[in-house]
């Protein structure tokens, strides 16, 4: 073993998900070999443990992979199970974690940001139930970074991470595992593949883009071969190291192409995307978008009609900027739902208590209690396995919905790179304001109530202050603004539009039209134009 001197790092404090950096900072000598002896460190050291290990295929995913392992032994551990190529996706590692009963894992991914040398690069540590750490050890990391003086590793040749089967390096086991055969078998256990094979045997045709990215072998062993979608189906299916130059993350703006396809004519009868490590999806039906709050919603109103959720869900939870339409669905099950920050690592308790079966995120993000990380693919089959049971078109699914609860029109405009004063001083303002807007009426519409979000966990007491701004209207419209936890430059604002339409009239209007009052809203109450000089989002979805 070799014992290396460092110095700490500025900055090596782990956001929303894990450490994410621009791919350079992350190349620099010793600056991932800090990171990872923190991260050992602050799990009481990485002796004798069993970890896993894999990414998404990004640039730098395979070097760091093998620094790694090397410190991994050099630290103890037991036994590394990684992906062949060091591929895994994140909810594929959130699996394995499980199935083999690990002490958890690490997965190198920067999710939905783009890769490359120019790109972006992540590290992120998840528990022994395959979710990402909480806020307790991810403090602990970063409370390691900063004083840490020295991290070993073992001065060895790299391990060939293409050959499966387990070999011995200094001592811990390196088992390299194919990345798809669990997950594949997973996925047949909690849907029922005869009847959406069934439905793919009579000529039902789908779109699958997986972006150059980590799910695009997987896509192919499941709907292609397992499901016997025709050969084809899946497209940019080869995981790229720069992801092919695209950007992925799978929703309409990034996912042109599929979204062209799916808007066109002779589309396909069902659409989907996912993002660099496999958790995002995007839904699309032929000539209609399914926003990851409807999706939720839908998913959560026909969940009895899979398998695995036949005895009914345990509850629902959904992120605070998330619609509220899996709220209604809720409450018309008789069932709780939950309102929790940001995140999928806040879902993890709830999860973990068996107080909801069915999370997700505006964030493009859906999943249940078979992992502990959001997942592309097993939304992308609930979808599957509701449109074999139901034999209707998304469109149809989609607007019977609307009519029995009432549509939440939804969109999320981002306005990215702000310097971060600038965004700091903007809702710094808001905040001082935020007591003086009950009553304030705005675009004919009234203000109920605003607040700065606090969520109290009911499972362990814990306390997140400071998740994002809200403002709610009468009538149940909302407006939510917060700055993201993912972003790698400056500052990013997201604002969350949202108008409540109870129906039968008005339930088919575009979304960026019929939240005109919503948007005209918030440039009143918030005045980003005035602040930040910017006239319109960079990003709209
Ligand atoms: C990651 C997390 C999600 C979260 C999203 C928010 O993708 O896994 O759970 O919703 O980040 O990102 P933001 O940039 O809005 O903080
Ligand atoms: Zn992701």
């Amino acid at each position: 073993m070799t014992i290396h001197q460092t110095q700490p790092f500025d900055g090596q404090k782990p956001g929303t998900s894990g450490l994410r950096k621009k791919t350079q900072v992350f190349m620099q000598p010793k600056f991932l070999e800090n990171f990872i002896q923190a991260t050992f460190d602050a799990i009481g050291g990485a002796a004798g443990k069993t970890l896993v290990l894999g990414g998404d295929g990004r640039f730098f995913g395979a070097a760091a992979a093998q620094t790694i392992l090397k410190m991994a032994a050099a630290n103890g551990a037991a036994r590394v199970i990684v992906g062949q190529g060091a591929l895994l996706s994140t909810p594929a590692v959130s699996h394995m974690i499980r199935k083999r009963k690990t002490d958890g894992g690490l997965i190198l991914s920067a999710s939905h940001n783009p890769g490359g040398p120019n790109g972006d690069f992540g590290v992120k540590f998840n528990m022994s139930n395959g979710g990402p750490a909480p806020e307790s050890i991810t403090e602990a990391i970063y409370e390691r970074t900063k004083t840490l003086d020295s991290y070993n590793i073992l001065d060895v040749a790299d391990v060939d991470l293409e050959t499966l089967g387990t070999s011995d390096l200094g001592g811990m086991a390196v088992e390299v595992v194919d990345p798809v055969a669990d997950y594949a078998d997973l996925m047949e256990t909690i849907f029922d593949f005869d009847a959406i094979r069934a439905m793919f045997a009579k000529g039902f045709r789908m779109r699958m883009d997986s972006m150059h990215a980590a799910t695009g072998p997987y896509a192919v062993e499941i709907l292609e071969r397992r499901l016997g979608a025709a050969p084809g189906t899946v497209v940019h299916a080869e995981p790229l190291p720069d992801f092919g130059g695209m950007h992925p993350d799978p929703n309409p703006t990034w996912a042109k192409e599929l979204m062209a396809e799916m808007m066109g004519p002779n589309a396909p009868d069902f659409g989907a995307a996912s993002d660099g490590d496999g958790d995002r999806n995007m839904i699309l039906g032929a000539g209609v978008y399914v926003s990851p709050s409807d999706s939720l919603a839908v998913i959560a109103a026909n969940a009895t009609l899979v398998r695995s959720f036949r005895d009914g869900l345990k509850g629902v939870a959904r992120s605070m900027p998330t619609s509220m339409a899996a709220d209604r669905v809720a409450q018309s099950l008789g069932i709780p739902h939950y309102e929790t920050p940001t995140g999928w690592k806040f879902f993890g308790n709830l999860l973990d208590a068996g107080k909801c079966s069915l999370c997700g995120e505006e964030s493009f993000g859906t999943g249940s209690d078979h992992v502990r990380e959001k997942d592309g693919l097993w939304a992308i089959l609930m979808w599957l396995n509701i449109l074999a049971v139901r034999g209707e078109t998304v469109a149809e699914i989609v607007s019977g919905h609307f009519r029995k609860f009432g549509r939440n029109y939804y969109s999320r405009h981002d306005y990215e790179a702000l310097p971060k004063d600038v965004a700091n001083a903007l809702l710094a303002d808001l905040a001082g304001r935020l007591d003086t807007l009950k009553g304030l009426s705005v675009e004919g519409m009234t203000v109920a109530g605003a607040d700065e979000f606090s969520y109290h966990d009911p499972v362990d007491g814990s306390v997140s202050n400071h998740q994002g701004f809200r403002i709610l209207f009468e009538g149940g419209s909302r407006i939510v603004l917060r700055l993201s936890g993912t972003g790698t430059e400056g500052a990013t604002l997201r604002v969350y539009l949202e108008k409540y339409v109870a129906g039968p009239e008005g339930l088919e209007r575009d979304a960026q039209e019929a939240l005109k009052p919503v948007i005209a809203a918030v440039e009143k109450i918030v005045g980003i134009a005035r602040a930040t000089g910017r006239t319109a989002p960079d990003v709209i979805s």
